[in-house]
């Protein structure tokens, strides 16, 4: 069984030097057209001295035209390539491994910054920060899929030595997988096969267009835990075919903008195992790990050495994910592999009012600040209470949805 330091080698012959992947978490660092800043190098520059050796990076849009917030990197911009160049290179000082992280939000792109979401059917998201989208035609699904390669080809041209691709937390990769989202009754909805088509697609299309050494990873879903959704048997299938079609790393995660489980505690409540383990979905990985070839990341509540030491032993993932406490400490990994006491300082944050302690971009908009400290170069601030960063970030965020949509306009 897998200690924290040894190696992982991929399929692919990439080898990680230990076990430790920071997860994606978006930087909102971008300007409101999707262009990449040089706080994003900066901040690589640290995190590829944070003792990971694979970086994740926050989500980037294949499409400009749908975001999933403001401030994220369109992948396809032409005026991107000169930084993603140096974006890339700050893992290259350090052997650790970047990809970034790509997306098409589908219907989860909010009216605040797009008033025409598409979607493989017409199911609106109960929520008023979303207009209720429109159905993709075959045509769009074709372009959506050739702009996933085309991102891919771009992010191989900088430099980087793979990508993952979004399939989890509800958007349009999982939405096309859900049936409760995908209704559709031609070759992109239905059965499994015909569901799975999409993601397959621009797996397939990626890996004819890149080099042999290029990694295609994926995150996808345990379930998203809706009534006639996405189901824990759903996803494993989709880790099986995936498998089968040789992708080189999944990663486990849960949860959409409907159902927040993997970040809100809710999974927490709902599973006894987490009482006993860390991490929120080692139950469902143990069920897919006996089941696929491909190394697998858990992502989702790992906090301590032990924790992510006694799940590596456990066999029941090959490595783990960890986001929020490397918003945290920015050595993060360093810490955990050399000290087995570790525990990150991480605390559920609150303003001591209910209502708003309950709103999960209170807690997103926390790490978010500290995110955008690193990349100035700043301290964390660990005793910060919730509430004026999160204010300051949600008005940076109107500010900046208003500004895209003059952009795009
Ligand atoms: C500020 C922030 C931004 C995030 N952005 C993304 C993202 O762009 N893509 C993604 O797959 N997950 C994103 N996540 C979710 C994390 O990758 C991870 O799944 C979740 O935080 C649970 O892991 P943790 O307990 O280690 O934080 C984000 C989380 C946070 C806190």
């Amino acid at each position: 069984m897998a200690a924290l330091q040894d190696n992982l080698i991929l399929r692919s012959g990439t080898v990680l030097r230990n076990r430790i992947c920071k997860a994606s978490m978006n930087e909102a660092l971008a300007t409101p057209d999707g262009k990449v800043q040089p706080e994003h190098v900066a901040l690589y520059d640290v995190w590829a001295n944070s003792g990971a050796s694979l970086l994740i990076t926050g989500n980037m849009m294949v499409d400009g035209a749908h975001m999933n917030e403001p401030l994220v990197v369109d992948a396809l911009l032409d005026a991107n390539m000169d930084l993603l160049r140096k974006w890339a290179a700050t893992g290259k000082r350090t052997n650790t491994h970047i990809w970034p992280q790509l997306n098409h939000p589908g219907k989860q792109s909010p009216k605040m910054v797009n008033d025409a979401p598409v979607a493989p059917s017409v199911v609106p998201i109960p929520n008023d920060m979303f207009v209720p989208p429109r159905e993709l035609s075959d045509a769009e699904i074709e372009g959506i899929t050739d702009r996933f390669v085309e991102a891919a080809v771009r992010l191989e041209d900088a430099g980087f030595t793979g990508v993952q691709l979004h399939g989890a937390h509800g958007y349009l990769i999982g939405q096309f997988l859900s049936p409760h989202h995908n209704r559709r009754t031609d070759r992109w909805g239905g059965s499994f096969e015909n569901r799975f088509r999409f993601v397959e697609e621009i797996y397939r299309r990626i890996r004819a267009k890149t080099g042999p050494e290029f990694n295609i990873g994926i995150k996808i879903n345990s379930s998203d835990f809706q009534k006639g959704g996405f189901t824990e048997e759903d996803s494993i299938n989709v880790a099986k075919a995936l498998d089968a079609l040789g992708i080189d790393l999944i990663e486990i995660s849960g949860g959409s903008w409907e159902n927040p489980v993997n970040r809100k505690g809710k999974q927490e409540e709902k599973m006894e195992s987490t009482k006993k383990r860390e991490a929120y979905f080692l139950e469902y990985a143990e069920k897919v790990k006996s089941q696929i070839g491909a190394p697998l990341v858990v992502t989702g509540g790992f906090r301590s050495s032990a924790g992510i030491s006694d799940a590596l032993a456990s066999g029941a993932m090959d490595m783990a994910g960890v986001a929020r406490p490397f918003a945290v400490e920015p050595k993060f990994g360093t810490q955990i592999i050399q000290n087995p006491n570790h525990t990150s300082p991480v605390a559920p944050i609150r303003s001591g009012l209910k209502k708003i302690d309950a709103m999960a971009i209170m807690e997103i908009s926390w790490y978010t600040m500290q995110i955008e400290r690193i990349a100035q170069g700043k301290k964390v601030q660990t005793k910060a209470d919730g509430v004026w960063p999160a204010l300051r970030v949600m008005y940076r965020f109107w500010k900046n949805g208003k500004a895209v949509k003059r952009v795009r306009a």
